[in-house]
């Protein structure tokens, strides 16, 4: 990091490592101006998009129906982020239960989908607190080897200096190096104060710009801050009531403009840019409340189509029961439906057997026990190949 690149931050100030490289330190939170002439558009363009996404969450019948493919897509994207992968059919084949087949990044991206879950159900009976990231890291980074394990404390903060640069080299050709590790607790410990803060004169939105930068610029855990920074966003704006379902995620679009994210935060850090951050995070919050209606469209058009297709051939109830379940979890064998539907093996089978017949489940192959039947149309939905989906008509 150059000393001359951040000397004259707004933002921060350099501060020196126990290894005499220089480190940046962001001032406390809210900036000391902001030119709102320039936020008005995009913050009133995204807080539209928020409005009508709310609208979407509060008359849905059953929201985890729309809830989960989101955290799914979410967690893929994010975890793509940084560099690991996997698709959504392997995240589902895991979560059926194949865990032990799932390769280390597909675990890992479970561990990620359970961090989140576990982190928003926690908003029913706790604040939104330090010890909510802390959590959500331990959960995320559990048990993760890749010889990672040994230097990375999960749920706990940074021991070490850590650093932002190119994979393989050391912190002297770092792009950036975020503070101290002594640093650590006094930053987070303002930020969680900042958040907490019922009267800032700062909309919400624009807060959660804020305070995403900062996390990210405290940076701190040795690894995975972007995925627990992200959820941060969502947290934060479902802890402020700005969204009425946990339904906004903002990794997939974040992911197509990967490089201009980091730029405008690094931009934040070195010329003071709020703006130029905010503004973009604004964008993103906008196309994705929009991509999110969408989807939550087609999701719930696909579920109309199938309901109506199976009450009119059918009598029993099942098939339509376990059709909604599959919109939580689309990958299914037929113990579990059996254990949802609370019925024999036989009925269960039969079930199962109806919706292969619809066309609606297909059977994966190469997964004997027991065997895993899939919903083709809905994977393909959240997998973003809508495109491809079949008629449900
Ligand atoms: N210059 C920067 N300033 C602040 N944050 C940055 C900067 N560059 C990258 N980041 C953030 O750091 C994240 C990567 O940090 P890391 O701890 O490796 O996260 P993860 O393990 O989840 O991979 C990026 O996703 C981004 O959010
Ligand atoms: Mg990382």
């Amino acid at each position: 990091m150059q000393h001359a690149d951040f000397a004259t931050s707004p933002t921060g100030a350099l501060v020196s490592t126990e290894m005499g490289q220089w480190a940046f330190v962001p001032h406390p939170l809210p900036p000391y101006t902001l030119d709102y002439a320039r936020l008005a558009r995009p913050l009133s363009e995204a807080a539209e998009a928020i409005g009508e996404l709310n609208g979407i969450g509060r008359t849905v019948r059953n929201p985890h129906l729309l809830i989960r493919p989101l955290q799914r897509r979410e967690v893929i994207s994010s975890s793509s982020m940084e560099g690991t992968y996997t698709t959504v059919d392997a995240l589902l084949i895991a979560e059926a239960g194949g865990e032990t087949v799932a390769t280390p990044d597909t675990r890992e991206v479970l561990n990620y989908s359970r961090a989140l879950a576990e982190a928003i159900a926690s908003l029913t009976d706790l604040p939104l607190s330090l010890r909510t990231l802390r959590d959500a890291h331990r959960t995320l980074l559990k048990d993760v080897g890749r010889g990672r394990g040994s230097t990375i404390r999960a749920g706990e903060f940074k021991q070490h200096q850590n650093f932002i640069g190119t994979h393989g080299k050391g912190i002297e050709a770092a792009r950036f190096v975020p503070p101290p590790s002594k640093h650590t607790l006094e930053c987070l410990d303002a930020l969680e104060r900042y958040w907490h803060h019922d009267d800032n004169g700062i909309d919400t939105l624009i807060d959660s710009a804020l305070i995403h930068y900062q996390f990210e610029t405290i940076h701190p855990f040795a690894d995975g801050n972007g995925r627990v920074g992200r959820m941060l966003i969502i947290l934060h704006l479902f802890m402020r009531n700005k969204l009425i379902q946990p339904l906004l995620y903002l990794s997939p679009v974040f992911e197509e403009r990967k490089d201009e994210y980091i730029d405008r935060m690094f931009a934040v850090s070195r010329n003071g840019d709020w703006e130029g951050w905010i503004i973009f995070f604004l964008a993103v919050m906008r196309d994705s409340a929009r991509n999110t209606i969408t989807l939550a469209e087609q999701i719930l058009s696909l579920q109309t189509g199938y309901r109506e297709r199976l009450q009119r051939d059918y009598r029993s109830n099942n098939p339509l029961t376990v059709v909604d379940h599959l919109f939580e979890l689309p990958i299914v064998s037929i113990p579990a439906v059996q254990k949802r539907l609370d019925v024999t093996y036989h009925t269960a089978r039969t079930t199962v057997e109806t919706l292969l017949k619809e066309k609606i489940l297909e059977e994966i192959p190469n997964e004997a026990n027991p065997r895993l039947f899939a919903a083709r149309d809905i994977i393909d939905l959240i997998s973003g190949k809508s495109s491809n989906a079949r008629s449900s008509a």
